[in-house]
């Protein structure tokens, strides 16, 4: 076993090549968008999901301002949703992430970002979609 190799290649990989960079336009109805913040170092993460309607996350996109293993973390966490439900998708765990990019116990809150950024732009979707529900009820 070699861990720290392993560590430095996922890292690494998501870190210097960062997948789904980038924003989704707010303002869509069918986007949700999360917006958390470290209290331990200051660092902030924006994680954006698109959802069809079936409830799919057809796409995802963040921008990170935080260590290499925050980014590699959000990175990590945009391959893993794109395709879920929102339900599987709320599930996914900081643990999970920490373990798949061996990130040592010092950078257990980096990954717990990205578990916060993703429940948080699932929760901004079903707002979004309970008010745009609302309106229509009230016959706006
Ligand atoms: Fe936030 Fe590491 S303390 S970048
Ligand atoms: Fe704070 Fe990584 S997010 S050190």
């Amino acid at each position: 076993l070699a861990p720290n190799r392993t560590y430095h290649e996922k890292v690494i990989s998501h870190y210097e090549n960062p997948r789904n960079v980038g924003s989704l336009p707010k303002g869509d109805t069918d986007v949700g968008t999360g917006l958390v913040g470290a209290p331990a170092c200051g660092d902030v993460m924006k994680l954006q999901i698109r959802v069809d309607p079936n409830g799919v996350i057809s796409d995802v996109k963040f921008k990170t301002f935080g260590c290499g293993s925050a980014i590699a973390s959000s990175s990590y966490m945009t391959e893993r949703v794109k395709g879920l439900t929102l339900d599987e998708a709320g599930k996914i765990k900081n643990t999970e992430i920490a373990k798949e990019l061996s990130l040592p116990p010092v950078k257990l809150h980096c990954s717990m970002l990205a578990e916060d950024a993703i429940r948080s732009a699932i929760r901004d979707y079903r707002s979004k979609r309970q008010n745009l529900s609302n309106t229509k009820k009230a016959g706006f």
